[in-house]
């Protein structure tokens, strides 16, 4: 579409200072990252790198829970279906058998590690919930609505124990690439920057791995609203496409439909309320009273996540009494809401509403990336020695429109499967090759300016003329790059978040469709032909698209 698209070839950070060797890095610390180093651990030097504090990711804030058939009633076929349904054509069918069938153990996995899921009332086996898209109760869900607190804290806990070498407050900035014997470009380690509280550059330094394993979420903050933490900014998407890898699906964001809205002016990470609470039977309506999801999809207010979604915008678009910004949940009649819903409740009542009797005002907010690095289950991807799981992970998997809570049981499958692979296995040594590739970053200010363009352009539904709008934006923000701008914290993130919105932009334009969470008005119907995916990468640093 556009024909600059130029994003940096690399950040900008001083020179390096100090050098470790290891045998795996992994950068990101949500459920994928943590699975990862505790599978390895017993067997390989693991370092982990994390910009934060290990919990600052999207994993601590999940709600709703993990899927997996636990039911005898329930069966691996019909999980497999919903997924694939969800998917909207795109998904990888063996994928996402192979992740159906391993979700199991990977509960009772995390139970063994200590995880302390909800129980049924009498018999004492683990409740199961449903969300949209499920055709049966499968959710597995911790503190009711406090699933992802749950998981983090068991894996965290169970890598400290385990003796996994942690370093926060740690960015990883690009890898260092080098040659195999045979002359095969691959991963020789990456590049880190120690940063203090402030966010400041303390020092650089290279640790040299034989594999590095991104797990580092995928790119909610791109938006102006968003349920994502302000530590999601799409860091190593943006790392693996700088390093020559394709990532794909990357236009297929998943809006969550019901986020806390909490005035027009809302920015930043906004208060998810669970589709467990439709799960347990709440319902949509718009600001005249009328219901949003009848006669819209057969599952009502259960459908597919990218159905309601858009649902909710159409309805919003028509401004019912005057409201155009939000629609309501009434979860009126769920029993006891705050013992089943402890977060939520906390949510609504510190914004004044009281969820038991009165309807709670939501709208959809940005939530998940469905696409991601290309890459196997097992986390390889085109780039020997580079591995990537996760959100941060395009494994077809979800597809077009990721299935309510298949990513926290993604992200302990794979995240277990890499660890395995590669403690069976590391990849071939490497030499490092010496580049001369000049570094650049846009300043952190550049951040509202395009996570405005992303909402107003790139949302649920999306125009052409929206998205030239967003491509010329992002276009005069990526020329103020510079290898002169102050490196910190804050700009490494705006100059990733620059990486994955214009390549979000790009594919978008790109895909003459709507399907999945790609809506397009000028197109509103899926097309036979594009039942394909697009690939993004960067070429002499500029971003293409191919189909
Ligand atoms: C939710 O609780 O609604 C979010 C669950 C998910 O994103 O899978």
């Amino acid at each position: 579409m556009s024909a600059n698209n130029r994003v940096p070839r690399q950040l900008a950070a001083p020179e390096p200072t100090w050098f470790v060797d290891t045998d795996v890095v992994i950068l990101g610390s949500g459920a994928a990252g943590l699975s990862a180093a505790l599978a390895l651990r017993p067997v390989r030097d693991v370092v982990l790198v994390t910009k934060d504090i290990l919990a600052a990711g999207s994993t601590n804030w999940a709600q709703g829970g993990l899927a997996a058939v636990l039911d005898p009633n329930d069966s691996i076929e019909l999980h497999v279906q919903d997924t694939l349904e969800a998917g909207a054509g795109l998904c990888d069918e063996s994928a996402v058998r192979e992740l159906v069938s391993e979700a199991p153990t990977a509960i009772r996995y995390l139970m063994e590690l200590g995880a302390a899921f909800d129980a049924g009332d009498s018999s004492g086996e683990i409740a199961l919930t449903r969300e949209g898209g499920h055709s049966h109760n499968r959710i597995v869900h911790a503190g009711g609505d406090q699933s992802g607190a749950e998981v983090q804290r068991t894996l965290d806990e169970s890598v400290r124990l385990a003796g996994v070498q942690v370093v926060e407050r740690a960015f990883g900035l690009d890898v260092v690439t080098g040659k195999t014997a045979n002359g095969t470009r691959a991963v020789a380690g990456v590049r880190v920057a120690m940063l203090d509280s402030n966010g400041g550059v303390e020092s650089v330094g290279i640790v040299t791995a034989r594999a590095v394993i991104i797990a580092t979420g995928g790119y909610g903050q791109v938006y102006a609203s968003t349920s994502n933490p302000p530590a999601v900014t799409g860091d190593g998407i943006a790392l693996a496409l700088r390093a020559g890898v394709e990532a794909n699906d990357l236009e297929f964001i998943q809006f969550h439909p019901t986020v806390l809205w909490s005035g027009p002016e809302a920015t930043g990470q906004q208060a998810l309320i669970s589709e467990a609470v439709r799960g347990e039977g709440a319902i949509l309506l718009d600001a005249a009273g009328q219901r949003v999801m009848a006669g819209v999809h057969p599952q009502e207010d259960l459908a597919p996540r990218d159905v309601v979604a858009s649902a909710i915008s159409r309805r919003m678009s028509e401004a019912p009494a005057g409201v155009d910004d939000h629609v309501y949940l009434d979860a009126r009649k769920i029993e006891k809401f705050e013992d089943r819903f402890p977060s939520i409740t906390a949510s609504c009542l510190s914004a004044g509403i009281d969820p038991q009797h009165e309807l709670i005002p939501v709208a959809p907010a940005a939530h998940y990336v469905c696409g991601g690095v290309k890459a196997t289950l097992d986390g390889a991807t085109s780039l020997q020695g580079l591995y990537v799981v996760g959100e941060a992970a395009c494994t077809g998997v979800h597809g077009a429109n990721r299935l309510a809570s298949n990513s926290l049981t993604e992200g302990v499958v794979a995240g277990t499967r890499v660890g395995r692979e590669l403690s069976w296995k590391l990849p071939e040594e490497v030499s490092t090759v010496d580049d001369d590739v000049e570094g650049a970053l846009i300043d952190s200010y550049h951040r509202a300016a395009l996570r405005s363009a992303m909402s107003r352009y790139v949302g649920v539904l999306r125009t052409p003329d929206g998205l030239t709008a967003a491509a010329r934006i992002l276009n005069t923000l990526g020329a103020n790059a510079s290898a002169d701008v102050v490196p910190t914290r804050k700009a490494f993130e705006a100059t990733n978040m620059l990486t994955v919105a214009i390549a979000v932009v790009e594919a978008a334009h790109t895909r003459q469709e709507s399907r999945g969470c790609h809506r397009r008005t000028d197109f509103a119907e899926p097309r036979t032909d594009w039942m394909r995916h697009l690939s993004c990468r960067i070429v002499d640093g500029r971003m293409e698209v191919s189909a």
